[in-house]
């Protein structure tokens, strides 16, 4: 009896993680071909977790070193991190140690023994905008001379390039398009120089080519190949379900957990994992494990669409809000509300929101064909038969119903 353990919104592998074999399979067939790779898919899809299950997989072979950029806000701020993560490894250490000689020899021998968080302050006071491309280079030397292969996995790049590209308006900055390209070109070097020692793989929950693209920096990162993570087909996402009941005692009536997966439209793991930890929620409560079709519907009307749902559509919100510019915010915003009321966003309509939005010296159009771009890319939208349409069911709802109440259709408005 197959058996899996809730995700709780952590990274999961081992026990907890479920399926993903083939995309595992393939994933591990590139690295080993030696291939850097950009994991594409929208947020909550498994990008993490599938990066942490395979650098398990890997772990014998290579030295696996996860670093995640979120909080970066400089090149300076990817290099404290990275080294951050070369510091487990000693015989690598002793030599990065060499690389801070700057910073390091100051302090007491014993280095090995302070805080990380001290040493992550001591190695960010070693580097500066005029020296971190070199001592980084130096790193990726190190990382090369290693006695196995390396695999650099990188998770939330774009949300670190966001970082360093843009105002806190989410304009792109002059200075900032020009210290990204500086971070983006000393990677590419890098990857390329090394091509064979080291592996790097790119993955973060909003897509770095719209936002290289944004900053006219898309060729930086294509020696790296794209490698995309869809959602869970239907029978993957209701054994997942199923084997979530089995290990929690759940008694799931014939053809509940397909009403679960037909309900949510779009398998997106993170889903699936919220729709059964509010089934059990309320199989706890009412003191009955045993889950029929109705109770189905109840749940998803009461627990994914309610307070905890709305929690997860802020999120959605947030990452859009970092993605486009501030003007442009309130038109893709409209455009969505408009694909989820109406439920589809047709040509017609993008025309109209075109006399509802003119932006000064600048063609709508083609800002909407960027909004759209972004939109599709990050997985909120596809083109469907009358227009765009959201691609989960369960965002499309939640979004909805927190719209709708002040909105007018594009085209019904001032007639
Ligand atoms: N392979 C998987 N098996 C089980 N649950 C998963 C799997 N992948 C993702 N999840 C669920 O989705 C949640 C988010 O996963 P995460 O790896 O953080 O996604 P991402 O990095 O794409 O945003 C996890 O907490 C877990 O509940
Ligand atoms: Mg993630």
């Amino acid at each position: 009896m197959n058996t899996l353990k809730m995700g709780q919104g952590k990274v999961v592998t081992g026990e907890w993680f479920w399926d993903r074999e083939k995309e595992k399979e393939l994933f591990v067939q590139k690295i080993d071909d030696g291939a850097h790779v950009l994991l594409v898919a929208q947020r909550r899809m498994g990008k993490t977790s599938l990066m942490a299950e395979v650098a398990e997989l890997l772990a014998e072979r290579y030295i696996c070193l996860f670093v995640d950029l979120q909080k970066c806000r400089s090149a300076s701020d990817a290099m404290v991190e990275l080294s951050l993560k070369i510091h487990p490894h000693k015989s690598l250490w002793k030599k990065t140690k060499g690389v801070f000689s700057n910073v390091i020899n100051k302090m007491t021998d014993s280095v090995e023994l302070i805080q990380i968080s001290e040493l992550g302050i001591t190695l960010r006071s070693g580097l500066t905008h005029g020296n971190w491309a070199d001592k980084g280079s130096q790193l990726f030397d190190i990382l090369a001379g290693a006695d196995r292969p390396v695999v650099l996995l990188l998770d939330e790049a774009a949300l670190m390039v966001n970082n360093i590209l843009k105002d806190e308006n989410h304009n792109i900055t002059a200075e900032g398009k020009t210290h990204t390209n500086e971070f983006m070109s000393w990677l590419r070097k890098n990857s390329i120089k090394h091509q064979g020692k080291i592996r790097i793989v790119i993955s973060g929950s909003i897509g770095l080519e719209p936002i290289l693209h944004q900053a006219g920096l898309s060729a930086t990162v294509n020696n790296f190949v794209p490698f995309e993570l869809d959602p869970w087909d239907d029978e993957t996402a209701s054994d997942c379900i199923k084997a979530l009941g089995n290990e929690y005692g759940i008694e799931f009536e014939e053809g509940a957990p397909e009403e679960m997966v037909n309900m949510l439209g779009c398998s997106i793991p993170h889903h699936v994992q919220m729709f059964f930890t509010n089934v059990y929620d309320r199989c706890v409560k009412r003191g009955n494990m045993q889950c029929s079709v109705p109770d189905i519907a109840e749940v998803y009307k009461s627990g994914m669409l309610g307070v905890r749902g709305h929690v997860e559509l802020t999120h959605y919100e947030e990452r859009l809000e970092m993605v486009l510019p501030k003007e442009l915010c309130a038109l893709a915003l409209d455009m969505l509300t408009e694909a989820a009321v109406t439920g589809h966003l047709c040509d017609e309509a993008i025309a109209a929101f075109q006399k509802d939005y003119p932006i000064e010296g600048q063609d709508v159009g083609k800002i909407q064909k960027e909004i759209i771009w972004v939109l599709e890319h990050d997985g909120y939208l596809k083109s469907g038969e009358k227009g765009y349409v959201f691609v989960s069911k369960l965002l499309k709802e939640w979004w909805e119903n927190r719209y709708k109440r002040f909105f007018t259709p594009i085209l019904k408005r001032g007639v």
